[in-house]
Order: structure tokens, then C-alpha cells, then sequence
């Protein structure tokens, strides 16, 4: 990552916040301060510019240390965000759910935590004799005390809806659905695709991180076969690892996916780097083994045939697609039913009328060849996935009279 696609994401992350830049300055350091991270002069570079611009907030681009923060705001005379407060103001205004409102509640806590004595400090310095608390003091210790009781409350909220989830989850593995997430970079069109895929309008924004909440919708492919489909909260270039670990229950969907569709923007020219990223975050989360299935999206922003080829040529098997343009669409949707089909039998059964449910199911999931209503019940010749399959002899076997 050059210096330039750090200012370029340091100044979306910034736009995605609602905050106008109004100058920009770089300080290349060769040892951080543990006072003010940078080296004094650049210090009141900045507090000139501040002054100069009229400026209200100054963002760093590195996450500062309490101290750092309590004693740049002193110096600069300005509000202080570094680049997890930024991140974390973003998913804060974009959080939907329960779950990922409380997740980012969760991280801002124990973000505020270790800085709360610095926001006390004056009031400390103003009373307080020998040995006595001064009110800065004693606020702290109630401020300290709500923050703590909210975070243990804020956990135990977690577990649970994670539990529910997991349920709900393995509910629908046994129902044997076939599930499909979309992983990529923030920004990389997963939303558009998603809404394209499933038409379904949700959020699609020309700011990071649009979705938050991994998002699920059912969808029927040529070979009326479902699927599910869930969209991802977008990666970042150097998430905080401490974000990764708040956000991990998002990204649970992908876990548990069956297949990935790793979207990449194909006409960004960091899209190596940004694959690589992406790579390092399955890997952190132990899917990096899983089928995935490269989309090279916003095929429309290249020129020319050649290009397109040139760029596809880095991946293995890549489809390319406009997911705003709504091409290369049907071509995904064909891989993914090949995909399903490498993982199918033929089925010929007849089905008492006592098992309707099984007919339903393979009706869902499976592709019919054949089926006839008959006196001993529904007879069916059909493709099913081999789970299904298996689950289909195992429950007929177990409702057949002990004699047959
Ligand atoms: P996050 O939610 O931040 O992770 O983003 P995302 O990956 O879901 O991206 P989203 O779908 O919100 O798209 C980001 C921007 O790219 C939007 O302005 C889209 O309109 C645009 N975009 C998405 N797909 C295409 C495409 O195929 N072509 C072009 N030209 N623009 C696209």
C-alpha cells in the first residue's frame, strides 16, 4: 500500500463519515513519540493549518494511544479521531440489526474505556485536595463503573442472539439449503450484485461499508434449484484486529457458507493488494479452504475486450460481470448450478403419502425428472443433493414396519 491509496482510503473512510477534508498533510515518521505519535515541528504544522482552515476535527490515519489523543487535542485545539474511531463511527451510523448495533456499542466501550481518565482530567486538576477525591476522581469511577456494567451487559446480549443465530442457522442446514455468501472488499459492488441477484433493494451506496448486516434472500436458479444468498460486511485494508473480533458474528455467515463469491473490483488498479487483503481475512477466519468462485465486477468501467481479458487472465476461472449493468449475471448463476450439480444423485423412489414433506423438500432443492401421483403414494425420479439423498432412506427407513 503506497501512500496514496492510504490517503485515498483514509479520505473515503473520512467522506463516508460525513466530514468535508479541507487540507491534507503527510508526516512521514522515522520514530513515533509516545507523547504526540509524530515529531513536535509536524505538530504545529498542523496546529497552523488548523488555525488557518478553521478546521474542527483533525484525523490521523494510525490509531493513537489515550495519551497521545488527550494531548494532541490540548495542542491542537481541536477534536481528535484516528482511524478506528473513524471505522467505528462508520459501522456505528450504518448498524441495523440489533446484533451489529450492540457489536459496535460493544467496541466503542472498550474503546472509551482506557481513555475516560484523560476526559476527567481537568476537573481532577481544578479540586481535590491531599488524599481527597475531587470530583473529577469521583466521576471517573462512576463514568468507569456504567461503562463496565454496560459491556458485561452488552456481552452476555451477544451471546445470546449468537446462540439463536446458531440455531436458526442449523435449523437451515437441516433443511439442507444450499448457502452462497458474498465476501470482498468494501466497496467491490457485493450490495449491487446481491440486489441485482436477488432484486431485492437494499442499501447500495457509493460509501464503505453500505451493509453491515449480512443479509440473506432466497434465490431460484435456472435449475429451480434454491439457493441462499448473503452479503457481507466489506473488508478493509489493516482492520484494527480488535474490529475483527468484534465483527466476527457478521461475518459467521460466511463460515458457514457452502461456496464464496469473492466479488473484486476489477477496474480498482490496487486489486491485487486488495485480493490479497481479503485472502488474509478468510484465512483468519478458516475458510480460505472453502469453493470459491472469483467475480471480477464492473466489467463496464474497462475498455475494450483485450483489457478485460488481460486482467481476468490473473485469476483461476474468474466470471466477469457488471453487477449495475446486469451482465455477466447468467453466467454466475449457471456456475454456481453446476457447482450444485457435481454434488447430486438420481433419485427413483415412490413416496408414501405419509412423507409429503420429503416430496416438498425435494421439490425445493432438487431437480425433477419425473413425478406421478399413484395409489401408494407420490413416485418421483429425480436429482437431489446427496445429503438429501441420504436423509430421505434415513427417515423412510426409520417409519418402514419393523417385518418389511
Ligand atoms: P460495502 O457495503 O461498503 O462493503 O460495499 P459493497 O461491496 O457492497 O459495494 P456496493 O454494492 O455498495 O457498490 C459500491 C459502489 O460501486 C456503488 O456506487 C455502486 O453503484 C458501484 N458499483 C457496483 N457494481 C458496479 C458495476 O458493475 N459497475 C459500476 N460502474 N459500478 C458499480
Amino acid at each position: 500500500w503506497g501512500l496514496e491509496d492510504r490517503k485515498n482510503e483514509l479520505k473515503a473512510l473520512t467522506k463516508s463519515c460525513g466530514i468535508d477534508v479541507l487540507s491534507e498533510i503527510v508526516c512521514r515518521i522515522k520514530e513515533f513519540t509516545p507523547k504526540f505519535l509524530i515529531g513536535k515541528g509536524k505538530v504545529e504544522e498542523i496546529a497552523d493549518l488548523v488555525y488557518r482552515t478553521e478546521a474542527d476535527v483533525v484525523i490521523f490515519g494510525s490509531d493513537l494511544s489515550p495519551s497521545q489523543h488527550q494531548n494532541l487535542e490540548e495542542s491542537l485545539e481541536a477534536k481528535i479521531v484516528d482511524r478506528t474511531q473513524l471505522i467505528l463511527n462508520i459501522f456505528a451510523t450504518r448498524a441495523l440489526s440489533n446484533e451489529a448495533k450492540a457489536q459496535v456499542e460493544l467496541a466503542q466501550l472498550e474503546y472509551l474505556l482506557p481513555r475516560l481518565s484523560r476526559m476527567w482530567l481537568h476537573l481532577s486538576r481544578q479540586h481535590g485536595g491531599a488524599g481527597m477525591k475531587g470530583p473529577g476522581e469521583q466521576q471517573l469511577e462512576v463514568d468507569r463503573r456504567r461503562v463496565r456494567s454496560r459491556i458485561i451487559k452488552l456481552k452476555k446480549e451477544l451471546k445470546e442472539i449468537t446462540q439463536q443465530r446458531k440455531l436458526r442457522r442449523s435449523q437451515r442446514k437441516k433443511g439442507l439449503i444450499f448457502t452462497v455468501s458474498l465476501v470482498g472488499y468494501t466497496n467491490s459492488g457485493k450490495s449491487t450484485l446481491f440486489n441485482s441477484l436477488t432484486d431485492e433493494n437494499i442499501k447500495a451506496k457509493d460509501q464503505l461499508f453500505s451493509t453491515l448486516d449480512p443479509t440473506i434472500r432466497k434465490i431460484k436458479l435456472s435449475n429451480n434449484k434454491t439457493i441462499l444468498l448473503s452479503d457481507t460486511v466489506g473488508f478493509l485494508h489493516n482492520l484494527p484486529h480488535h474490529l475483527i473480533e468484534s465483527f466476527k458474528a457478521t461475518l459467521e455467515e460466511v463460515v458457514e457458507a457452502d461456496l464464496l463469491l469473492h466479488v473484486v473490483d476489477m477496474s480498482d488498479n490496487r486489486m491485487e493488494e486488495l485480493v490479497c487483503d481479503v485472502f488474509n481475512v478468510l484465512d483468519e477466519l478458516g475458510v480460505k479452504d472453502k469453493p470459491i468462485f472469483t467475480v471480477l465486477n464492473k466489467m463496464d468501467l474497462i475498455d475494450g475486450e483485450l483489457e478485460r481479458l488481460r486482467i481476468a487472465r490473473k485469476f483461476e476461472m474468474p466470471l466477469v460481470v457488471s453487477a449495475l449493468k446486469k451482465t455477466g449475471l447468467s453466467e454466475l448463476m449457471d456456475r454456481i448450478s453446476g457447482f450444485l450439480n457435481q454434488d447430486t444423485e438420481e433419485i427413483e423412489l415412490t413416496i408414501p403419502h405419509t412423507h409429503m414433506n420429503l416430496v416438498r423438500q425435494i421439490e425445493a432443492k432438487g431437480t425433477m425428472i419425473d413425478e406421478k401421483y399413484t395409489e401408494n403414494g407420490v413416485y418421483i425420479k429425480a436429482y437431489v443433493p446427496k445429503m438429501l439423498k441420504f436423509s430421505i432412506f434415513k427417515e423412510l427407513q426409520k417409519n418402514r414396519p419393523k417385518s418389511s
